[in-house]
């Protein structure tokens, strides 16, 4: 008889320990799952950050595809040129930052569908000699590492004519120093330089014009179909129309 108490002693507390050990104190209460996002937040309109808040195209975009797939949105500040590594690895679910669609990048990992346009733009101080692309023959080009600007200028104009810098911002800082003639970067984050630092204008011909979306991990197919999914969705009803206007006025 005691034999069989002891047991029953035994199994309850198994019982309660298993039951009490199953919600950790650090799991939300509603028990969401996070969806993580790779981005680099150095790129306004579509990804900055606003004190420890991430802002932007692509945040706000990225929100409502995580609740489209019942998930929370979690974004994980990174190096651009870490990304597609990141999410390759599956340290991160996608990779979200104004990232052109190349077919270099879709040997790595596959693309959803385009949600966005971008155009590589040219910026110089103003009153620069550099009046059109065959004026940066020669001369010292700031980009940020890793994106289709560095890449392209790199192959166009010369490694050794070209500076990649870890920001698009330090670039910025390169060319009101002096230390780089011009600056090659995608249009909606050089207008945003352009507005907050005096003296620096865009040129007018544009350098590439290329496509936006989301990288994810080869494998996860599920997970892309998902994404393409809620883009058509969100595209269909006017909500990223409406989250592009919220940070781009229409020209
Ligand atoms: N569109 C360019 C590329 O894909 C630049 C993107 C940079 N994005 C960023 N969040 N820093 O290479």
């Amino acid at each position: 008889m005691k034999k069989v108490l002891s047991l029953i002693l035994a199994a309850a507390l198994i019982l309660c320990f298993a039951a009490c050990s199953q919600q950790p104190a650090v799991e939300k209460p509603d028990n969401a799952t996070v969806i993580k996002m790779g981005t680099n937040a150095a790129f306004p309109p579509y990804e900055f950050k606003e004190g420890e808040a991430f802002k932007g195209i692509d945040v706000d975009i990225a929100t409502e595809i995580a609740k489209e797939l019942g998930a929370e949105l979690e974004v994980v500040d990174m190096e651009f040129d870490s990304i597609i590594t990141s999410v390759q690895k599956g340290e991160v679910d996608f990779g979200m930052a104004g990232m052109t669609v190349t077919d270099e990048r879709k040997l790595e990992v596959n693309f959803t569908s385009s949600y966005a346009t971008g155009v590589q733009v040219v910026i110089v101080p103003e009153g620069s000699d550099i009046k059109s692309l065959d004026d940066l023959e020669g001369k010292k080009i700031g980009t940020q590492l890793g994106t289709t600007g560095d890449i392209y200028s790199k192959d166009d104009y010369g490694e050794e004519n070209v500076v990649s810098y870890s920001k698009g911002a330090d670039a910025i800082i390169a060319l009101k120093g002096g230390d780089v003639d011009a600056v090659i970067i995608d249009n909606e984050p050089a207008k945003a330089f352009v507005a907050q630092n005096e003296g620096l204008e865009i040129l007018e011909t544009e350098y590439a014009i290329e496509d936006y979306a989301i990288a994810v991990k080869k494998e996860n197919t599920d997970l892309l179909d998902k994404i393409n999914a809620a883009l058509e969705k969100l595209t269909a009803d006017g909500t990223i129309d409406r989250i592009i206007a919220n940070y781009i006025s229409a020209e």
